[in-house]
């Protein structure tokens, strides 16, 4: 198997009116493609800044992130963003739907934005592996949250990223639902062979992957 994401000394320090704020000390890994990885550790200890880093999402103080085999932070903010656009998904706590549109057209929204047309039998897949293909003409607002966020997930996955990176996913959902929806979240990372990346809480999830990040104040403590 091939290393699809590495990271090579990273730091982050925010600098503040307060001060500066150390929250990536020195961070290296390897992430082989098609693996479930979880980022574990407390709250403050910098896993949403490295899942910043990671995705692009924010340019780390110091070091280098390879994507695929690409320098990413050597890129241009545009060839970044098309970059991401092609390459990463994200699924994060707060759903992100847009209430105005039915859930087939969330779930086809970043397609559409990409001037693309989705893929109608896999489109027919994802919905029903997810569980919502008798939702389709709902709106966001008539769903519970473990059905938003497999709307989420399913706009993700048709968009067949190799990255998939999800902040806290189930952070809003009862445990037996945020558990049922990492489960689905996983298995349609496994079954389209992405890459999975994700921040979590629950030791039932961690236990799950296969591979874990526990990061400490800033430094990764246990990883892989
Ligand atoms: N935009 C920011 N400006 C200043 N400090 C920040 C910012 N984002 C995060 N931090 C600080 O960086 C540290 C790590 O934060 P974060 O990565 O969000 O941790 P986690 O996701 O593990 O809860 C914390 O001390 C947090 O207060
Ligand atoms: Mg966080």
């Amino acid at each position: 198997m091939s290393v699809i994401l590495q990271a090579r000394g990273l730091c982050k320090v925010y600098r503040t009116s307060s001060g500066d704020v150390r929250a990536l000390k020195g961070v290296d890994l390897d992430l082989e493609e098609g693996v479930f990885c979880a980022v574990t550790g407390r709250s403050g200890s910098g896993k949403s800044t490295l899942l910043h880093a990671l995705s692009g999402l924010d340019r780390p103080t110091e070091g280098r992130v390879t994507v695929d085999g690409a320098d990413l932070y050597s890129y241009s903010d545009d060839r970044m963003a098309a970059f991401r656009r092609r390459t990463m998904g994200f699924v994060f706590q707060q759903y992100n739907l847009l209430e105005d549109y039915n859930v087939k057209a969330n779930i086809c929204m970043p397609l559409k934005l990409d001037g693309k047309k989705p893929d109608e039998a896999f489109f027919e897949e994802i919905t029903q592996t997810l569980g919502i293909q008798g939702k389709l003409r709902k709106y966001p607002g008539e769903l519970s949250g473990g059905e938003q966020q497999r709307v989420a997930i399913a706009r993700c996955v048709l968009a067949k990223p190799k990255l998939i990176f999800a902040d806290e996913p189930t952070g809003n959902l009862d445990r037996r639902t945020g558990e049922e929806t990492m489960t689905l979240l996983t298995s349609c990372a496994t079954k389209y062979g992405q890459t999975l990346i994700v921040v979590t809480h629950n030791p039932e999830i961690v236990k799950m992957a296969d591979a874990v990040i526990r990061i400490e104040d800033g430094i990764v403590v246990q990883g892989e």
